[in-house]
Protein backbone atom coordinates (compact mmCIF):
# COMPACT_ATOMS: atom_id res chain seq x y z
CA UNK A 1 0.00 0.00 0.00
CA UNK A 2 3.24 2.31 -1.05
CA UNK A 3 2.06 5.38 -2.11
CA UNK A 4 -1.41 5.52 -0.61
CA UNK A 5 -3.03 8.24 1.59
CA UNK A 6 -5.34 7.83 4.20
CA UNK A 7 -6.35 11.16 6.04
CA UNK A 8 -7.90 9.58 9.17
CA UNK A 9 -10.02 11.46 11.26
CA UNK A 10 -10.76 11.28 14.77
CA UNK A 11 -14.33 12.16 16.52
CA UNK A 12 -14.00 12.04 19.87
CA UNK A 13 -15.64 8.90 21.84
CA UNK A 14 -13.40 6.65 23.99
CA UNK A 15 -12.61 4.70 21.38
CA UNK A 16 -9.89 7.36 20.51
CA UNK A 17 -7.23 4.98 22.05
CA UNK A 18 -8.37 2.37 19.20
CA UNK A 19 -7.60 5.25 16.48
CA UNK A 20 -3.61 5.81 18.28
CA UNK A 21 -3.01 1.72 17.16
CA UNK A 22 -5.23 2.03 14.04
CA UNK A 23 -2.73 4.99 13.38
CA UNK A 24 -0.04 2.52 13.92
CA UNK A 25 -1.44 -0.43 12.19
CA UNK A 26 -2.63 1.67 8.86
CA UNK A 27 1.49 2.78 8.72
CA UNK A 28 2.85 -0.66 9.10
CA UNK A 29 0.89 -1.69 6.10
CA UNK A 30 2.46 0.91 4.73
CA UNK A 31 0.00 3.62 3.94
CA UNK A 32 0.89 7.53 4.84
CA UNK A 33 -1.44 8.29 7.35
CA UNK A 34 -2.21 11.99 8.16
CA UNK A 35 -4.81 12.60 11.38
CA UNK A 36 -7.62 15.25 11.98
CA UNK A 37 -8.84 15.44 15.63
CA UNK A 38 -12.18 17.28 16.71
CA UNK A 39 -11.86 19.04 19.96
CA UNK A 40 -14.02 16.19 21.85
CA UNK A 41 -10.69 13.70 20.49
CA UNK A 42 -8.63 15.83 22.05
CA UNK A 43 -10.34 15.20 25.50
CA UNK A 44 -9.40 11.71 25.23
CA UNK A 45 -5.66 11.59 23.56
CA UNK A 46 -3.85 14.27 23.07
CA UNK A 47 -2.35 15.25 19.25
CA UNK A 48 1.25 14.60 19.88
CA UNK A 49 0.28 11.09 20.28
CA UNK A 50 -1.32 10.72 17.02
CA UNK A 51 2.01 12.74 15.32
CA UNK A 52 4.07 10.52 16.60
CA UNK A 53 2.66 7.32 15.06
CA UNK A 54 1.86 8.86 11.40
CA UNK A 55 5.09 10.68 11.84
CA UNK A 56 3.12 13.72 10.36
CA UNK A 57 1.55 16.53 11.59
CA UNK A 58 -1.67 16.68 13.22
CA UNK A 59 -4.46 18.83 12.27
CA UNK A 60 -6.98 19.87 15.02
CA UNK A 61 -8.29 23.82 13.79
CA UNK A 62 -9.56 24.99 10.80
CA UNK A 63 -7.80 28.56 11.40
CA UNK A 64 -4.52 27.00 12.39
CA UNK A 65 -2.92 27.41 8.87
CA UNK A 66 0.28 25.80 9.06
CA UNK A 67 1.50 26.80 5.57
CA UNK A 68 0.94 30.17 3.98
CA UNK A 69 0.39 28.88 0.66
CA UNK A 70 -1.95 26.34 1.23
CA UNK A 71 -5.54 26.23 2.58
CA UNK A 72 -5.47 23.37 5.15
CA UNK A 73 -8.61 21.86 4.40
CA UNK A 74 -8.75 21.75 0.94
CA UNK A 75 -5.35 20.40 0.75
CA UNK A 76 -6.01 17.25 3.23
CA UNK A 77 -8.92 16.71 1.19
CA UNK A 78 -7.15 16.75 -2.48
CA UNK A 79 -4.18 14.78 -0.85
CA UNK A 80 -6.15 11.95 0.59
CA UNK A 81 -6.94 8.39 -1.26
CA UNK A 82 -9.33 7.86 1.08
CA UNK A 83 -10.34 9.45 4.26
CA UNK A 84 -11.62 7.00 7.49
CA UNK A 85 -13.24 8.58 9.91
CA UNK A 86 -12.72 6.45 13.33
CA UNK A 87 -14.05 6.35 15.47
CA UNK A 88 -17.33 7.96 13.66
CA UNK A 89 -19.49 9.41 16.67
CA UNK A 90 -22.83 10.01 16.48
CA UNK A 91 -21.86 13.40 16.11
CA UNK A 92 -20.15 13.98 13.15
CA UNK A 93 -22.24 10.95 11.11
CA UNK A 94 -25.11 13.81 12.04
CA UNK A 95 -23.20 16.49 10.49
CA UNK A 96 -21.91 14.86 7.85
CA UNK A 97 -25.44 13.35 6.52
CA UNK A 98 -26.50 17.00 6.92
CA UNK A 99 -24.01 19.28 5.17
CA UNK A 100 -22.31 20.78 8.05
CA UNK A 101 -19.17 22.16 8.02
CA UNK A 102 -18.14 23.68 11.27
CA UNK A 103 -14.63 22.19 12.18
CA UNK A 104 -11.35 21.19 10.71
CA UNK A 105 -12.79 17.72 10.04
CA UNK A 106 -16.46 18.60 8.89
CA UNK A 107 -14.88 21.11 6.63
CA UNK A 108 -12.17 18.74 4.66
CA UNK A 109 -15.28 15.63 4.79
CA UNK A 110 -17.37 18.22 2.73
CA UNK A 111 -14.29 19.34 0.11
CA UNK A 112 -12.88 15.96 -0.24
CA UNK A 113 -13.88 14.16 -3.56
CA UNK A 114 -12.03 10.69 -2.10
CA UNK A 115 -13.80 7.48 -1.18
CA UNK A 116 -15.15 8.19 2.71
CA UNK A 117 -15.15 5.66 4.86
CA UNK A 118 -16.72 5.70 8.81
CA UNK A 119 -16.14 3.16 11.24
CA UNK A 120 -18.43 4.02 14.15
CA UNK A 121 -18.09 3.73 17.67
CA UNK A 122 -20.95 4.60 20.49
CA UNK A 123 -23.15 3.62 22.79
CA UNK A 124 -25.71 0.70 21.76
CA UNK A 125 -28.81 2.73 22.35
CA UNK A 126 -27.11 5.72 20.21
CA UNK A 127 -26.10 3.24 17.69
CA UNK A 128 -30.07 2.04 17.42
CA UNK A 129 -31.33 5.51 17.21
CA UNK A 130 -33.34 6.19 14.18
CA UNK A 131 -32.04 9.66 13.58
CA UNK A 132 -28.69 7.78 13.66
CA UNK A 133 -29.73 5.20 11.62
CA UNK A 134 -30.99 7.34 9.39
CA UNK A 135 -28.29 9.49 9.17
CA UNK A 136 -26.49 6.35 8.58
CA UNK A 137 -28.82 5.33 5.14
CA UNK A 138 -27.92 9.17 4.10
CA UNK A 139 -24.22 8.30 4.04
CA UNK A 140 -24.66 4.93 2.46
CA UNK A 141 -26.75 5.92 -0.25
CA UNK A 142 -24.40 8.70 -0.81
CA UNK A 143 -21.55 6.07 -1.31
CA UNK A 144 -19.83 6.42 2.04
CA UNK A 145 -19.15 2.67 3.24
CA UNK A 146 -18.71 1.43 6.45
CA UNK A 147 -17.13 -0.44 8.81
CA UNK A 148 -20.01 -2.05 11.19
CA UNK A 149 -18.88 -1.56 14.74
CA UNK A 150 -18.50 -4.78 16.72
CA UNK A 151 -20.57 -6.23 19.76
CA UNK A 152 -18.89 -6.67 23.44
CA UNK A 153 -18.47 -4.80 26.63
CA UNK A 154 -18.89 -1.10 25.78
CA UNK A 155 -16.89 1.96 27.96
CA UNK A 156 -20.41 3.00 29.37
CA UNK A 157 -21.25 -0.41 31.06
CA UNK A 158 -23.40 -1.87 28.55
CA UNK A 159 -22.86 -4.77 26.57
CA UNK A 160 -24.20 -4.85 22.74
CA UNK A 161 -23.39 -3.05 19.38
CA UNK A 162 -20.99 -0.22 19.44
CA UNK A 163 -17.63 -1.17 19.93
CA UNK A 164 -15.38 0.52 17.22
CA UNK A 165 -13.64 -2.77 15.13
CA UNK A 166 -10.38 -3.96 15.87
CA UNK A 167 -7.75 -1.94 14.30
CA UNK A 168 -6.25 -4.75 12.50
CA UNK A 169 -9.30 -5.60 11.05
CA UNK A 170 -10.53 -2.19 9.76
CA UNK A 171 -6.87 -2.08 8.10
CA UNK A 172 -7.36 -5.64 6.57
CA UNK A 173 -10.57 -4.12 5.19
CA UNK A 174 -9.35 -0.78 4.02
CA UNK A 175 -6.33 -2.61 2.37
CA UNK A 176 -8.36 -5.56 0.44
CA UNK A 177 -10.37 -2.06 -0.63
CA UNK A 178 -7.70 -1.04 -2.20
CA UNK A 179 -6.56 -4.23 -4.05
CA UNK A 180 -9.73 -4.83 -5.01
CA UNK A 181 -9.53 -1.36 -6.86
CA UNK A 182 -6.48 -1.87 -8.37
CA UNK A 183 -8.50 -4.83 -9.73
CA UNK A 184 -10.38 -1.81 -11.58
CA UNK A 185 -8.63 -1.75 -14.43
CA UNK A 186 -11.01 -0.20 -16.82
CA UNK A 187 -12.74 2.13 -14.51
CA UNK A 188 -14.38 4.90 -15.98
CA UNK A 189 -14.12 3.50 -19.70
CA UNK A 190 -17.44 3.19 -21.79
CA UNK A 191 -17.00 -0.59 -23.16
CA UNK A 192 -19.52 -1.57 -25.89
CA UNK A 193 -19.75 -5.74 -26.77
CA UNK A 194 -21.47 -7.31 -28.56
CA UNK A 195 -22.65 -11.48 -28.11
CA UNK A 196 -24.22 -14.32 -29.49
CA UNK A 197 -25.67 -15.18 -32.80
CA UNK A 198 -27.83 -13.21 -35.14
CA UNK A 199 -31.25 -14.85 -36.54
CA UNK A 200 -32.17 -13.73 -40.46
CA UNK A 201 -35.59 -13.98 -40.99
CA UNK A 202 -36.71 -16.63 -43.97
CA UNK A 203 -40.83 -16.66 -43.08
CA UNK A 204 -42.51 -16.21 -40.23
CA UNK A 205 -41.73 -19.71 -38.55
CA UNK A 206 -37.78 -20.37 -40.44
CA UNK A 207 -34.84 -18.54 -39.53
CA UNK A 208 -30.64 -18.77 -40.98
CA UNK A 209 -28.47 -18.36 -37.56
CA UNK A 210 -25.80 -20.36 -36.09
CA UNK A 211 -24.37 -22.19 -33.22
CA UNK A 212 -23.42 -19.11 -31.14
CA UNK A 213 -24.55 -19.27 -27.52
CA UNK A 214 -23.66 -15.71 -26.35
CA UNK A 215 -21.46 -16.91 -23.40
CA UNK A 216 -18.12 -15.74 -24.13
CA UNK A 217 -19.90 -12.05 -25.01
CA UNK A 218 -21.94 -12.21 -21.43
CA UNK A 219 -18.59 -13.19 -20.06
CA UNK A 220 -16.87 -10.73 -21.10
CA UNK A 221 -19.66 -7.95 -20.25
CA UNK A 222 -19.77 -9.07 -16.85
CA UNK A 223 -15.76 -8.84 -16.14
CA UNK A 224 -15.50 -5.61 -17.89
CA UNK A 225 -18.28 -4.15 -15.17
CA UNK A 226 -16.59 -5.62 -12.73
CA UNK A 227 -13.70 -3.86 -13.61
CA UNK A 228 -15.12 -0.46 -13.65
CA UNK A 229 -16.16 0.22 -16.68
CA UNK A 230 -19.76 1.37 -18.13
CA UNK A 231 -20.92 -1.61 -20.35
CA UNK A 232 -23.30 -1.58 -22.64
CA UNK A 233 -23.79 -5.27 -24.76
CA UNK A 234 -25.53 -5.44 -27.50
CA UNK A 235 -26.84 -8.89 -27.73
CA UNK A 236 -28.42 -11.62 -29.92
CA UNK A 237 -31.06 -13.89 -29.31
CA UNK A 238 -29.57 -16.04 -26.52
CA UNK A 239 -31.09 -17.71 -23.91
CA UNK A 240 -29.10 -15.96 -21.19
CA UNK A 241 -30.07 -13.71 -18.34
CA UNK A 242 -28.96 -10.22 -18.73
CA UNK A 243 -25.92 -9.46 -16.30
CA UNK A 244 -26.69 -6.41 -13.29
CA UNK A 245 -25.14 -3.66 -14.10
CA UNK A 246 -24.84 -3.66 -17.62
CA UNK A 247 -27.08 -2.14 -20.07
CA UNK A 248 -28.50 -4.67 -21.99
CA UNK A 249 -29.96 -4.20 -25.48
CA UNK A 250 -31.51 -7.15 -27.00
CA UNK A 251 -31.27 -7.21 -31.22
CA UNK A 252 -32.03 -10.47 -33.81
CA UNK A 253 -30.95 -9.30 -37.10
CA UNK A 254 -27.42 -8.42 -38.69
CA UNK A 255 -28.66 -4.79 -39.74
CA UNK A 256 -30.50 -4.46 -35.93
CA UNK A 257 -27.02 -5.22 -34.57
CA UNK A 258 -25.62 -3.10 -36.24
CA UNK A 259 -28.15 0.14 -35.95
CA UNK A 260 -27.56 -0.61 -32.32
CA UNK A 261 -24.03 -0.79 -32.44
CA UNK A 262 -23.58 2.37 -34.61
CA UNK A 263 -25.84 4.20 -32.18
CA UNK A 264 -23.26 3.95 -29.45
CA UNK A 265 -19.83 3.48 -30.92
CA UNK A 266 -18.88 6.99 -31.13
CA UNK A 267 -19.01 7.37 -27.53
CA UNK A 268 -17.18 4.28 -26.49
CA UNK A 269 -13.57 3.71 -25.64
CA UNK A 270 -13.48 0.11 -26.35
CA UNK A 271 -15.40 -2.13 -28.49
CA UNK A 272 -15.33 -5.88 -27.98
CA UNK A 273 -17.28 -7.53 -31.19
CA UNK A 274 -17.97 -11.12 -29.94
CA UNK A 275 -21.07 -11.77 -31.69
CA UNK A 276 -21.14 -14.54 -34.51
CA UNK A 277 -23.05 -11.85 -37.02
CA UNK A 278 -24.53 -13.54 -39.51
CA UNK A 279 -22.57 -12.36 -43.03
CA UNK A 280 -25.68 -13.07 -45.38
CA UNK A 281 -29.23 -12.87 -45.20
CA UNK A 282 -32.09 -14.20 -47.21
CA UNK A 283 -32.77 -11.19 -50.09
CA UNK A 284 -36.68 -12.02 -49.66
CA UNK A 285 -38.57 -12.78 -46.30
CA UNK A 286 -41.94 -14.05 -46.73
CA UNK A 287 -44.90 -12.61 -45.02
CA UNK A 288 -46.23 -16.03 -45.21
CA UNK A 289 -45.12 -19.44 -43.68
CA UNK A 290 -43.62 -21.05 -47.27
CA UNK A 291 -45.08 -24.13 -47.96
CA UNK A 292 -43.42 -26.84 -49.59
CA UNK A 293 -43.21 -28.31 -53.18
CA UNK A 294 -42.13 -30.95 -55.46
CA UNK A 295 -38.22 -30.33 -56.26
CA UNK A 296 -35.05 -28.29 -54.30
CA UNK A 297 -35.36 -25.20 -53.01
CA UNK A 298 -32.77 -22.09 -53.91
CA UNK A 299 -32.85 -19.48 -51.33
CA UNK A 300 -31.31 -16.21 -52.58
CA UNK A 301 -28.99 -14.34 -50.00
CA UNK A 302 -27.37 -11.25 -49.79
CA UNK A 303 -24.36 -9.55 -47.75
CA UNK A 304 -24.97 -8.26 -44.56
CA UNK A 305 -22.87 -5.45 -43.28
CA UNK A 306 -19.83 -6.23 -42.29
CA UNK A 307 -19.96 -4.26 -38.66
CA UNK A 308 -16.51 -4.92 -37.33
CA UNK A 309 -14.86 -3.50 -40.49
CA UNK A 310 -17.19 -0.32 -40.90
CA UNK A 311 -15.93 0.29 -37.20
CA UNK A 312 -12.86 -0.23 -38.49
CA UNK A 313 -13.20 2.78 -40.82
CA UNK A 314 -14.95 5.14 -38.58
CA UNK A 315 -12.85 4.34 -35.87
CA UNK A 316 -11.24 7.46 -33.87
CA UNK A 317 -9.67 7.15 -30.70
CA UNK A 318 -11.65 3.51 -29.79
CA UNK A 319 -9.74 0.53 -29.20
CA UNK A 320 -11.89 -1.87 -31.68
CA UNK A 321 -11.18 -5.93 -30.78
CA UNK A 322 -12.57 -8.56 -33.32
CA UNK A 323 -13.13 -12.24 -32.58
CA UNK A 324 -12.26 -15.08 -35.51
CA UNK A 325 -13.81 -18.53 -34.84
CA UNK A 326 -11.80 -20.66 -37.33
CA UNK A 327 -11.95 -24.35 -38.16
CA UNK A 328 -8.60 -24.15 -39.39
CA UNK A 329 -5.86 -21.71 -40.57
CA UNK A 330 -6.39 -19.66 -37.64
CA UNK A 331 -3.70 -17.39 -37.47
CA UNK A 332 -3.85 -16.78 -40.95
CA UNK A 333 -7.12 -16.06 -40.84
CA UNK A 334 -6.95 -14.17 -37.57
CA UNK A 335 -3.87 -12.09 -38.84
CA UNK A 336 -6.27 -11.20 -42.15
CA UNK A 337 -9.07 -9.87 -39.98
CA UNK A 338 -6.73 -7.74 -37.80
CA UNK A 339 -5.54 -5.92 -41.11
CA UNK A 340 -8.78 -6.18 -43.18
CA UNK A 341 -10.56 -5.05 -40.38
CA UNK A 342 -8.42 -2.43 -39.39
CA UNK A 343 -8.59 -3.72 -35.66
CA UNK A 344 -6.71 -3.46 -32.37
CA UNK A 345 -6.62 -6.79 -31.35
CA UNK A 346 -8.57 -10.22 -32.94
CA UNK A 347 -9.10 -13.15 -30.56
CA UNK A 348 -8.91 -16.27 -32.52
CA UNK A 349 -10.39 -19.87 -31.23
CA UNK A 350 -10.08 -22.92 -33.64
CA UNK A 351 -14.02 -24.19 -32.34
CA UNK A 352 -13.18 -27.97 -33.69
CA UNK A 353 -10.61 -27.53 -30.68
CA UNK A 354 -12.34 -29.72 -27.28
CA UNK A 355 -13.63 -27.21 -25.31
CA UNK A 356 -13.38 -24.19 -27.70
CA UNK A 357 -16.44 -24.40 -29.68
CA UNK A 358 -19.82 -22.71 -29.33
CA UNK A 359 -21.99 -23.52 -26.48
CA UNK A 360 -19.21 -24.77 -24.39
CA UNK A 361 -18.43 -23.26 -20.72
CA UNK A 362 -15.03 -23.11 -21.96
CA UNK A 363 -12.60 -21.64 -24.74
CA UNK A 364 -8.85 -21.71 -25.49
CA UNK A 365 -8.12 -18.44 -27.44
CA UNK A 366 -4.88 -16.88 -28.84
CA UNK A 367 -5.19 -13.42 -28.63
CA UNK A 368 -3.66 -11.86 -32.07
CA UNK A 369 -1.96 -8.64 -31.85
CA UNK A 370 -0.80 -5.11 -34.11
CA UNK A 371 2.88 -5.64 -33.51
CA UNK A 372 2.71 -9.33 -34.39
CA UNK A 373 2.98 -11.17 -31.31
CA UNK A 374 0.09 -13.23 -30.27
CA UNK A 375 -0.10 -14.62 -26.63
CA UNK A 376 -1.78 -18.87 -26.73
CA UNK A 377 -4.09 -19.12 -23.70
CA UNK A 378 -4.56 -22.15 -22.26
CA UNK A 379 -7.98 -24.10 -21.91
CA UNK A 380 -9.96 -22.27 -19.46
CA UNK A 381 -13.32 -21.29 -18.40
CA UNK A 382 -15.14 -18.33 -20.40
CA UNK A 383 -15.26 -16.46 -17.71
CA UNK A 384 -11.04 -16.94 -17.11
CA UNK A 385 -10.78 -15.65 -20.56
CA UNK A 386 -12.73 -12.53 -20.22
CA UNK A 387 -10.28 -11.46 -17.36
CA UNK A 388 -7.41 -11.68 -19.59
CA UNK A 389 -9.25 -10.25 -21.91
CA UNK A 390 -10.05 -7.16 -19.77
CA UNK A 391 -6.10 -7.20 -18.89
CA UNK A 392 -5.31 -7.06 -22.58
CA UNK A 393 -7.62 -4.17 -22.65
CA UNK A 394 -5.83 -2.26 -19.71
CA UNK A 395 -2.57 -2.66 -21.79
CA UNK A 396 -3.78 -1.15 -24.77
CA UNK A 397 -5.67 1.64 -23.47
CA UNK A 398 -2.36 2.02 -21.56
CA UNK A 399 -0.09 1.90 -24.33
CA UNK A 400 -2.65 4.87 -25.52
CA UNK A 401 -1.27 6.72 -22.69
CA UNK A 402 2.21 6.48 -24.23
N1 LIG B 1 -18.40 -9.41 -37.90
C1 LIG B 1 -19.17 -8.28 -38.01
N2 LIG B 1 -20.12 -8.19 -38.95
C2 LIG B 1 -20.35 -9.17 -39.80
C3 LIG B 1 -19.57 -10.34 -39.73
C4 LIG B 1 -18.61 -10.44 -38.77
O1 LIG B 1 -18.97 -7.37 -37.20
N3 LIG B 1 -21.30 -9.05 -40.71
C5 LIG B 1 -17.35 -9.47 -36.87
C6 LIG B 1 -17.58 -10.52 -35.83
O2 LIG B 1 -18.32 -10.00 -34.73
C7 LIG B 1 -16.17 -10.87 -35.41
C8 LIG B 1 -15.37 -10.64 -36.67
O3 LIG B 1 -16.16 -9.79 -37.50
O4 LIG B 1 -15.67 -10.00 -34.41
C9 LIG B 1 -15.03 -11.86 -37.43
O5 LIG B 1 -16.17 -12.58 -37.73
P1 LIG B 1 -16.11 -13.88 -38.62
O6 LIG B 1 -17.50 -14.29 -38.94
O7 LIG B 1 -15.20 -14.86 -37.98
O8 LIG B 1 -15.37 -13.38 -39.87
P2 LIG B 1 -15.84 -12.74 -41.19
O9 LIG B 1 -15.43 -11.31 -41.21
O10 LIG B 1 -17.28 -13.00 -41.41
O11 LIG B 1 -14.91 -13.46 -42.24
P3 LIG B 1 -14.97 -14.93 -42.85
O12 LIG B 1 -16.38 -15.12 -43.30
O13 LIG B 1 -13.99 -14.84 -43.94
O14 LIG B 1 -14.55 -15.85 -41.76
Amino acid sequence: MVNKNILLCVSGGIAVYKAVALTSKLSQAGFNVKVIMTESAMEFVTPLTFQAMSRNDVYTDTFDEKDSSKIAHIDLADWADLVLIAPATANVLGKLANGIADDMITTTLLATTAPVWAAPAMNVHMYSHPAVLKNIDVLHERGVQFVEPSEGFLACGYVGKGRLEEPEKITQIITEYFSKRKERLLEGKKVLITAGPTREKIDPVRFFTNHSSGKMGYAIAKKAAEAGAEVTLISGPVSLSSTPGVTTIKTETAEEMYQAVMKYFHDSDVVIKSAAVADYRPVQTNEQKMKKKDGSLILEFERTTDILKTLGEQKKHQILIGFAAETEQLETYALNKLKSKNADLIVGNNIMTEGAGFGTETNAVTFFRKDGTAAELPLQTKDQVAEALISEVHHLLQERLT
